[in-house]
């Protein structure tokens, strides 16, 4: 099998068309969003869930992020306390996930939620949005790579990645945001941050006066198992807060800072020469990517700032550097 390719700036309709036909055929399709590319199967479909799954090579069954094309759906399938629905009409459509109490025969399978009596929803923007109202089901969506491996920010990611398995990919172009939405959970009037993400958290605090209690390490982070410590790995070896580089690095660093050794450099990747941090998380993983291809064996990366979308940078180059299984 090889992906239909269907780029959305010239083929918008026919690629709603194509993508409505094989969601009900029961496979997955690579769609855009504003986050990452994902792997979209009918949420309510058992054998298109188990299909993700085979897609991606993951080897269990994890709660999938469910996606929607409003709110009025999203109410359908799971329950908002006020909180969330303050998030939910402040954030959505947008890289933000909810994690809320399911409907009981709401019609999202059992394998999306992994049996869970709760939910991870998200309204994503732009083709995805439509789509799914196109569709008129919610689509089970994670981040269509092979797992473990790097997201895909591009269809031509996706189409290097997973092509030979899918039967069809949907171009549109780079995903602006770069990481995968932010995960949040609202307890008792308490959120409880379970990924950092698009959503910077102190937009979430600022938007609802409420303290986002973050996890104490990444082991706290289990209830969202697609967070395992090592993940987003890349072929290379990946060393953090590097302020030299070694022969044969190749470096990913964050504006001019001062790197010493900087001529031994195999390749230098500026993930934004302004330090802008959302336009460092838009090309973070095609320059994971990128540094990877070069051959080289090690990617030094230099200290990016912990503040705004630099949080889930950080998550994300945290888990591209532990110790592989
Ligand atoms: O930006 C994104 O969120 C991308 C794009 C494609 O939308 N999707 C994505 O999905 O990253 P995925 O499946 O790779 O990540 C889902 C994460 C997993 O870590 C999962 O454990 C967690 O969300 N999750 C989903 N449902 C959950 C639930 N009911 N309780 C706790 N965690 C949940
Ligand atoms: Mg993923």
């Amino acid at each position: 099998m090889t992906a239909e390719i269907i780029d959305i700036t010239t083929d918008r309709e026919k690629a709603l068309e194509r993508a409505c036909a094989v969601l009900a055929d029961g496979f997955p399709v690579a769609i855009p969003t504003e986050t990452v590319y994902g792997l979209a199967a009918d949420a309510t479909n058992p054998a298109a869930i188990t299909r993700i799954y085979e897609t991606k090579g993951r080897p269990r069954f994890n709660p999938l992020i469910c996606h929607m094309s409003d709110l009025a759906m999203a109410e359908r399938y799971a329950v908002f306390d006020p909180v969330s629905k303050k998030l939910a009409e402040t954030f959505w459509p947008g890289p933000l996930t909810l994690i809320l109490p399911l409907r009981p025969e709401s019609g999202i399978h059992s394998l999306a939620t992994a049996g869970l009596d709760t939910v991870g929803i998200r309204l994503p923007k732009g083709f995805a949005a439509d789509l799914i109202r196109a569709y008129g089901k919610p689509l089970a969506a994670p981040s269509a790579n092979t797992s473990g491996g790097v997201s895909p920010t591009s269809a031509r990611h996706v189409a290097d990645d997973l092509g030979d398995k899918l039967k069809l990919v949907i171009d549109g172009g780079a995903a602006p945001v770069g990481v995968e939405s932010t995960i949040l959970r609202v307890e008792s009037g308490a959120l409880r941050l379970l990924r950092p993400g698009g959503v910077a958290g102190e937009e979430i605090e600022t938007a609802t006066g409420l303290t986002v209690i973050r996890p104490e390490g990444p082991a706290a982070i289990i209830e969202a198992p697609g967070m395992l410590a090592s993940h987003y790995a890349p072929g290379a070896s990946v060393r953090l807060n590097a302020d030299h580089v070694e022969p044969g690095e190749v470096l990913i660093r964050l504006g001019a800072v001062p790197v010493k050794g900087i001529e031994q450099a195999a390749a230098i990747f500026d993930l934004s020469p302004s330090g802008d941090l959302a336009e460092a998380a838009a090309n973070l993983f095609d320059y994971l990517k990128r540094a990877d291809a070069t051959g080289a064996t090690r990617i030094a990366v230099t200290p990016i700032p912990g503040h705004g979308l630099g949080e889930a940078i950080n998550d994300r180059l945290a888990r591209a550097a532990a110790p592989r299984k």
